[in-house]
């Protein structure tokens, strides 16, 4: 049986967000020049926000894309078999909101509602070494109580774009990653979107390989 696969994330300013769409791409696609097909589908969530709009207003965060589910009850994970999380770094570390979010799955930790699941992790900073491996590795205290397999990205099917350091680019063996610049206005690199697109293929082609029956 095709594993179920949700994507998870938080994203204030749409960077996170952006990988997160082509995480689904690379678990999704058919065909193209430079990947075999995964064909599996996918679905894709966003935490809820817990800041107040006055605050994200002097933040200046854009409106949430309300075309996305917000994920509100953790029972609803308890329906997949694996998990990509979306995680933007905050001081080396993953936000409230998605702290918020994990402090509701008390039932789920205590049943082993998610005990077996697989899950792996792309995270976006500001800058090179702000955290996206600190955040990676604060997130494993998490999946680790809950028994969450972590499915770390590795060197496989991506050691040309990571050996590559004639361009700045985020995201390392811990998974995919993007960097926003100091004041956000940097975007997701064609590098960095080609790096999750492959984490989510070989993301569903990793745990295309358990029996979940
Ligand atoms: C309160 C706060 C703390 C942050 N801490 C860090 C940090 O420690 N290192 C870093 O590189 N970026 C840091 N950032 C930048 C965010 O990681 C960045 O805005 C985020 O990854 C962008 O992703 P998004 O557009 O999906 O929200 C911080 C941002 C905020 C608002």
């Amino acid at each position: 049986m095709a594993p179920k696969i949700a994507i998870v994330f938080y994203s204030m300013y749409g960077h996170v967000k952006s990988l997160a769409l082509a995480e689904k791409k690379g678990i999704e696609v058919t065909s193209t020049d430079r990947l075999r097909a995964a064909g599996g589908t996918c679905d894709i969530y966003q935490v809820n926000e817990t800041l107040p709009q006055e605050v994200l207003t002097k933040m200046h965060a854009p409106s949430k894309d309300d075309s996305i589910k917000i994920l509100e009850d953790p029972n609803i994970l308890e329906q997949y078999d694996a998990f990509l999380f979306g995680i933007p770094t905050r001081y080396g570390n993953f936000p409230a909101q998605w702290k918020t979010f994990w402090d509701k799955t008390g039932s789920q930790w205590h049943r082993g509602g998610f005990w077996g699941k697989y899950a792996g992790l792309f995270i976006g900073t500001g800058t090179q070494g702000g955290g996206q491996e600190s955040t990676a590795i604060a997130a494993m205290s998490t999946l680790t109580h809950h028994g969450i397999i972590y499915v770390p990205l590795g060197y496989k099917t991506t050691f040309a774009i990571l050996a590559n350091v004639d361009e700045v680019r985020g995201g390392s063996p811990w998974g995919a990653g993007t960097f926003s610049g100091a004041d956000g206005s940097r975007m997701p690199s064609p590098a960095e979107l080609e790096l999750a697109e492959k984490q989510g293929h070989a993301f569903y082609g990793a745990v295309s390989k358990v029996n979940f029956a």
